[in-house]
């Protein structure tokens, strides 16, 4: 026990010899904090391409329609996503209507754009998810391997989007 209670009383005494060294580094520290800082804003400033965006007209006339798609073998999504409890959450369709209102598509884009990383579709929850993991998808999800290729039509819609795909108002149809 009295063993014990010396080492500790070193322990004290070392902390207490390492304090002038700390004092001394501790402007340095400063130093690589903001030599960091720098790095990061200047990486981004050169950055080639600014940050890519997501545009809701795309996804509304060609993301969206995939959520309420039957694939043979599987649920449409919307069947177990609409309301669910996980980060996938889909407004409930209105009674008797086969698609989303535009007030309930923005908020189904709010939370879809939350699941993707814009510009890279494979670190995107969304895509790889339901993407079968012989493609490079996730080993598990409980709604199936509703994509079994990354050349699923389906699945490069949601790249094409993920990628910065637009569509102008003029265009759309
Ligand atoms: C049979 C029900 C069912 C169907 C159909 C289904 N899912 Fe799921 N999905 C789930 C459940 C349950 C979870 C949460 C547990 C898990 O990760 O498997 C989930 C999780 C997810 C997640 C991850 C959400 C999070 O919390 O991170 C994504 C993304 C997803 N699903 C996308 C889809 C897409 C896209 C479709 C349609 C192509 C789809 N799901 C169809 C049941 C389903």
């Amino acid at each position: 026990m009295k063993c014990h209670f010396d080492f500790e009383f070193e322990g004290l005494l070392e902390r207490k010899r390492m304090r002038p060294v700390l004092v001394t580094l501790a402007p340095l520290a400063k130093l690589a904090v903001i030599v960091l800082f720098l790095q990061t804003a200047a990486s981004s400033a050169a950055g080639q391409s600014p940050t890519p965006s997501l545009d809701f007209e795309y996804y509304r006339a060609r993301v969206e329609p995939i959520f309420l798609k039957k694939r043979p073998g599987h649920a449409r999504c919307v069947v177990c996503h609409a309301g669910s409890n996980n980060a996938f959450r889909l407004q409930p369709l209105p009674a008797g209507s086969l698609t989303w209102t535009e007030e309930q598509s923005r908020r189904n884009f709010e939370i879809v754009c939350r699941l993707v990383t814009p510009g890279d579709p494979t670190s995107s929850r969304l895509l790889l998810h339901p993407l079968s993991p012989k493609a490079g998808g996730d080993a598990f999800h409980s709604g199936g391997r509703q994509f079994t290729s990354q050349d699923d039509p389906d699945w490069r819609a949601l790249a094409d989007w993920v990628r910065n795909a637009k569509i102008h108002a003029s265009t759309t149809p």
